[in-house]
């Protein structure tokens, strides 16, 4: 390797001037000696040169404004002129230069006074370091920084938000709770009420049902009275009479214009006997009483048949000489007896079935015909059924000793009617 020239052979310490413009011209950091309170260039090392691009006697003899225009505005020549004035040293750091550069760079000065023979500053020197790598950082850091800030701030809006959120969502919830808490009161009274109209209605109901059990019962007694008196009192009463009239007319002597009126009137009484004994009996008929459902029926269905033309069958299970409840066999009665009252106002029916049946638990009366039926279906949801008893009378009889009624009729196709009543309470 070549000695340097400044290292002369046989010297122990280099030349200082010449030491110093060999460390400058060959650092590889900028500087710029300028002298006088204008700042003319009075050096420069290649690597100032090459930091603003220029050549060496573009600058030499020119002020630093110059080399570098920015100056003015970064503050540069301020400094410049500060450590001028003062002798002191300085540094001003990132000085950001746009203009004389495509992309933005940032150069840091150190700023020294060169002093002269009376140790008074005669001009400044400048060492420049570019500063973009470390000054991009830091502002890239600065960046992150705020952004970071602004996320903290960001986070600390989104928390208080959702805690207002929360807050809000709590009210609402309270509010809500108290809305239900309110709403459940409204519709525990509303309930009590509904509670005491529906109680005020079934003890209504169930009073009615009492009343019209007394009238039903009032009733049947009536007619059993009626029937007695006529039975006996009146029975009585015609017998004595047709005896006397027979009496008369054995007395009566042979030709007599009196025998055939005496005859007349016997027969006559005779037809009261009957017609009243008749009216007994649909009163309120003896085997009802004496001898239970089973026998009353039989001997109604017979007569009926007879009196009707029409032909029935009579059917009757599960009973063995054993009697119901007065008022269930009562009730089976009056709607077996009202269904073939119906079938031969209405029916046109041919053939007629009735079947009694007991079972343990239940007691079913059944009245079918092959007559021309009706709309049970239609009749129900109309007003048809106004004003008739019949079948109504049928139903709240059933009602009132906890039975049921089925009416099963369509048009052509005949009609059964159905009674049954739980026997599971005795
Ligand atoms: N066996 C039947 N065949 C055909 N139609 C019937 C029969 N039973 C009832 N109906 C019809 O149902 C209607 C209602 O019968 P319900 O016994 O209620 O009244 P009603 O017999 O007309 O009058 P009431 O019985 O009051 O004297 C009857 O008018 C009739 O049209
Ligand atoms: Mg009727």
């Amino acid at each position: 390797m070549d000695r340097e020239p400044i290292f002369e052979a046989g010297r122990q310490s280099p030349d200082l001037p010449k030491l110093c413009r060999y460390l400058s011209e060959r650092s590889p950091l900028p500087m710029v000696a300028v002298h006088g309170s204008t700042h003319i260039v009075s050096y420069l090392n290649p690597a100032f040169a090459r930091l603003v691009g220029r050549d060496r006697s573009e600058l030499i003899g020119f002020s630093f404004a110059d080399a570098v225009p920015e100056g003015e505005a970064n503050g540069c020549i301020a400094l410049l002129d500060r450590v001028f004035h003062t002798g002191t040293h300085e540094c001003l750091i990132e000085q950001e230069h746009r203009q004389s550069h495509p992309r933005t760079v940032y150069w840091s000065y150190a700023v020294w006074a060169i002093l002269g023979e009376v140790e008074q500053p005669t001009g400044v020197m400048i060492q420049v370091t570019d500063a973009t790598e470390i000054a991009h950082f830091r502002r890239q850091s600065m960046g992150m920084n705020e952004e970071l800030l602004l996320s903290t701030i960001r986070q600390h809006e989104l928390v208080e938000a959702a805690e207002s959120l929360n807050a809000k969502l709590r009210e609402a919830h309270d509010q809500l709770e108290e809305r239900v808490a309110e709403r459940t009161a409204e519709l525990a009274a509303a309930n009590d009420t509904l509670r005491n109209e529906i109680r005020i209605r079934e003890t209504a109901e169930s009073d009615r049902r009492d009343l019209l059990r007394r009238l039903g019962t009032a009733q049947e007694e009536e007619r059993r009275r009626i029937s007695r008196d006529l039975h006996d009192q009146m029975g009585q009463l015609v017998t004595a009479l047709g005896l006397g009239l027979k009496a008369l007319e054995d007395s009566t002597v042979d030709p007599s214009p009196y025998r055939p009126h005496l005859v007349r009137l016997r027969e006559l009484n005779d037809q009261i006997g009957r017609e009243s004994h008749k009216l007994a009996m649909e009163l309120r008929p003896t085997a009802l009483d004496d001898l239970g459902l089973q026998a009353a029926l039989a001997n109604y269905v017979e007569a009926w048949s007879e009196q009707s033309s029409i032909e029935i069958d009579f059917h009757s299970t599960g009973f063995d000489g054993q009697r119901l409840d007065s008022l269930i066999e009562t009730s089976l009665y009056r709607v077996v007896t009202e269904a073939l009252t119906n079938v031969l106002k209405h029916g046109k029916a041919h053939r007629v079935s009735v079947i009694l049946q007991r079972t343990p638990n239940q007691a079913v009366a059944l009245v079918e015909d092959d007559g021309i039926g009706f709309d049970s279906e239609s009749m129900k949801s109309s007003d048809a059924h106004l004003g008739r008893l019949g079948l109504r009378g049928m139903q709240e009889r059933l009602t009132l000793i906890g039975g049921t009624l089925t009416i099963e009729s369509t048009p052509g196709n005949g009609t059964t009617i159905i009674a049954r009543v739980s026997l599971s309470n005795g």
